[in-house]
């Protein structure tokens, strides 16, 4: 990597929904010139619209853009990551750094298929906002130096938080689906506000929205932190505590059920990748 974290070329392969919100997110944080950004995508029109919106950005084919970056975030879905990484292997070389972005591909996995440096970063839409975590597992070849500037450089959009290897899947539960998750409840919240009283559904949004921001302002300034928020809304005898008593009988097993489904899908999903690198001999260790 180059020292100085903004004077690097960061590579995209893949422009689609997470590597438009990275590449969006570090534009907008002003670390990242579009200059320093070499984005390509198997179908074309998506980069063509990167580039209208961003300019100074360069688009270019997957070879181009391994070629050019310092960096690069492989930005596809797992069962597409053997096919670019056949194709680009040649530019792989020792001072690269390679980002898987998915937690179904592990670092030792990519180590294993080219003999650059390897990280897993794994974001979340909260990045969009330049808030919210990135999940990061260095690899085995990244000096002190490698890691301090990928964290410096993750810290534009996001707040990176180290993870262990056991807790890829779990972790991303919580950081990268969490935000589906709660948006899903609080619209059930809403709908049955909508459902059970006089409320509209635009003004029921409305408040459920403002309570949210408010409610992750709170957390983050460290105020509260959640129990001591709990028993600081709910007064001895009052509403709240009605209320949190139902959700503690009709909630009990909702995340155990949650954690579960996720966890079995990723052991589906696991295999599927091994499969994928099956035939691939650990030539690099
Ligand atoms: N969505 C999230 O919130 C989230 C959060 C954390 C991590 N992730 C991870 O991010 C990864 C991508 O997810 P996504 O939601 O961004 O998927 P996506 O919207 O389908 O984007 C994948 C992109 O990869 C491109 N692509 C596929 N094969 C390619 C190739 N050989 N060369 C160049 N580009 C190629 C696709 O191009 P086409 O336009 O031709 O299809 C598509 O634009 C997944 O592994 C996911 O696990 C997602």
């Amino acid at each position: 990597m180059i020292a100085g974290g903004i004077q690097m070329i960061i590579g995209f392969i893949g422009a689609g929904s997470m590597g438009t919100i990275l590449i969006e997110a570090f534009i907008e944080s002003g670390t990242v010139p579009p200059a320093h950004i070499i984005v390509s995508n198997r179908s074309p029109e998506k980069t063509r619209t990167l580039a209208r919106k961003n300019a100074g950005l360069v688009t270019g084919t997957n070879i181009d853009v391994a070629h050019a970056a310092d960096v690069l975030f492989l930005c596809t879905k797992p069962l597409d990551y053997r096919t670019v990484l056949d194709e680009i292997q040649h530019c792989l070389t020792p001072d690269k750094l390679l980002l898987s972005i998915t937690s179904s591909v592990g670092v030792q996995q990519l180590e294993a298929y080219t003999p650059c440096k390897v990280a897993r970063v794994i974001p979340s839409i909260t990045n969009t906002a330049l808030s919210g975590a990135a999940l990061v597992t260095f690899g085995s070849r990244l000096c002190v130096t490698d890691r301090s500037e990928l964290l410096t450089l993750l810290s534009a959009i996001s707040v990176p938080i180290e993870i262990e290897e056991q807790n890829t899947r779990i972790s991303s539960d919580i950081v990268s689906c969490g935000p589906a998750f709660f948006s899903f409840l609080l619209q059930r919240f809403i709908d049955s506000a909508v459902s059970e009283t006089a409320i509209t559904e635009e003004q029921a949004t409305r408040l459920m929205t403002e309570m949210v921001v408010g409610l992750g302002r709170l957390l983050e300034d460290g105020r509260f932190s959640l129990p001591t928020l709990q028993a600081r809304v709910c007064v001895p005898g009052g509403v709240t505590g009605i209320g949190l008593h139902v959700l503690d009988r009709e909630t009990q097993h909702v995340f155990e059920h949650l954690i579960q489904a996720t966890h079995r899908k990723f052991d589906v999903d696991i295999l599927e990748v091994k499969e994928m690198f099956a035939d691939k001999k650990n030539s690099f260790h």
